[in-house]
């Protein structure tokens, strides 16, 4: 596991350049892209790099990582809009090829089925971008949540509505109580993992990601076990490594040949 520690105004630039690197050496790359605040400055330099440089994701295929149970197809924070707004619809990437659990489907089980054949049928994700809740949870992969389990129905908690309903007027109860999310199985086996954190909310799920035992209480935590993860955080976020000294100076001392 790498940790880079930015600025918090290069923790987008620096997400970035993941995708930049990987999309130079496989424009039919496979990209999982997270909903969430945390990519959003990975989004716009992506969108920056798009408009003035001319990176292309006219061959990307798209995975979004959950979607929230029962909101209307054209309602604002249904997930599969979200990433429209935010990112997809500001680049060359064909909405067709942008896919996301079926919250509105009849026969849920049959849609969480139905995406992990999607994503296995496009070869897997080569990049997964993630956000990391303040319980250190992953996708809506909450506390408890199986380190095996692939994309199902789950039951968000009071906390994560609460924090949730900031995006539907401040309404608790607007906020679905059930979503379909990729598993932590499903995750884990995209190829790469970029996960993004900034604040000092994030600072105790960093340290348990990074330096706590593994346990289902901390779900992030099973990124230990991944070969190829980037930890990318503000000052703030990585307030609480006890090692961050150690991975400040491996970033600054990285050969500049290998890329993330
Ligand atoms: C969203 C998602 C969530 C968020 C997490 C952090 O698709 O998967 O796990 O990444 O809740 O949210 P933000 O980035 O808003 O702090």
């Amino acid at each position: 596991m790498e940790v880079v520690i930015a600025p918090t105004g290069e923790v987008g630039r620096l997400g970035a350049d993941a995708v930049t690197q990987l999309l130079a050496g496989r424009p039919a790359a496979v990209l999982g892209l997270a909903t969430g605040s945390s990519p959003l400055s990975t989004y716009a330099e992506l969108i920056r790099r798009h408009r003035a440089e001319g990176l292309s994701f006219a061959q990307v295929t798209a995975f979004t990582l959950d979607e929230y149970v029962g909101l209307a197809a054209d309602h604002p924070q249904r997930y599969r809009n979200v990433i429209a707004t935010e990112f997809t619809d500001h680049v060359d990437l064909d909405p067709a090829a942008v896919h996301g659990p079926d919250g509105l489907a009849e026969d849920l089980v049959a849609a969480c089925a139905a995406y992990e054949a999607a994503l296995t049928a496009a070869g897997g994700v080569d990049l997964q971008i993630l956000g990391i809740g303040a319980d250190g949870h992953i996708a809506f992969n909450e506390p408890g949540s199986s380190l095996a389990s692939r994309t199902r129905i789950k039951t968000l908690t009071p906390q994560t509505r609460i924090d949730n309903a900031r995006f539907f007027g401040g309404d608790v109860e607007a906020v679905p109580v059930h979503c379909l999310t990729q598993g932590i199985g499903t995750i884990m086996a995209a190829r790469h993992l970029v996960l993004l954190a900034t604040g000092r909310g994030k600072a105790e799920a960093i340290h348990q990601l990074v330096e706590g035992p593994v346990s289902a209480m901390w779900p992030a935590s099973v990124l230990q076990f991944h070969p190829h993860v980037s930890v990318i955080v503000d000052e703030a976020a990585a307030s609480r490594l006890q090692l961050g000294a150690y991975y400040r100076d491996t970033w600054a001392n990285k050969p500049v040949w290998q890329g993330f």
